[in-house]
């Protein structure tokens, strides 16, 4: 496992309204009823210094932030993350989720804001000395589809003021879509692309059917 450390580091990635959280949580809750120990976290944030820089990261009302400040932003974040709370669950021998992870930052920085795999890379062994998960589950849904239902969470209020991203324009969402599926194709022992439209129970079965048959498990 490329966590090497006795636990087992699951990511779930996708676009705007893909339903990770979702379905993080209902996975979380099948493997605890099967014993596991299983420690839920999320990126951007997961300890109260990552909350801190989310806030900032996706509040709506900080257009300025460059791309560079981005990648510096997020991967303070996964800095703060992998040594408080992913890394000692690991070493534990728990089971992690984790809501989105480095293959996020290579999308979303890397490929839609334009800097470049390389800096991410070179970002990643500075502030998490290159560290991977052992699977990642890949929630693929049409853009119209996953920002229909962004914007319907967004109007509930569920998100707050964590709207930077949502807002950008759909070709945004394209690109991001297409580096995510490119990101698969060049890693398909890791990422596993899930169909994430339909019911949520549907896509739950796609992601216990993907789990069960990985190696994670043991
Ligand atoms: P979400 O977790 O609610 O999907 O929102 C997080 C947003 O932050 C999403 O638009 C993707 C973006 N993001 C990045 O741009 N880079 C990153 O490294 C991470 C973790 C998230």
């Amino acid at each position: 496992m490329a966590s090497k450390s006795g636990g087992v580091f699951v990511t779930f990635e996708g676009g705007e309204g893909a339903g990770k959280s979702t379905q993080i949580r209902i996975l979380a809750e099948r493997l605890r009823t099967m014993g596991r120990e299983v420690v839920e976290t999320v990126e951007p944030g997961g300890t109260a210094i990552g909350r801190q820089i989310r806030r900032v990261f996706l509040d709506a009302g900080n257009g300025e932030l460059t791309p560079e400040a981005e990648l510096l932003l997020v991967f303070a974040a996964r800095s703060q993350n992998l040594k408080q709370v992913i890394k000692p669950a690991l070493e534990a021998g728990r089971m992690v989720l984790c809501d989105r992870f480095t293959d996020s930052t290579r999308v979303y920085q890397g490929v839609a804001r334009k800097l470049g795999l390389e800096v991410v890379e070179t970002v990643n062994r500075i502030a998490c000395g290159g560290m991977a998960p052992d699977l990642t589950l890949l929630l693929d849904i049409p853009v119209e589809a996953g920002m229909a239902r962004a914007s319907a969470r967004n109007a509930r209020g569920d998100a707050a003021q964590e709207t930077r991203l949502d807002e950008e324009a759909p070709e945004f969402h394209l690109v991001v879509r297409e580096a995510y599926l490119d990101l698969a194709r060049n890693e398909p022992g890791r990422i596993r692309v899930i169909a994430a439209q339909g019911s949520v129970e549907e896509v739950a079965a796609r992601v216990w059917e993907t789990v069960a048959g990985s190696a994670v498990l043991g």
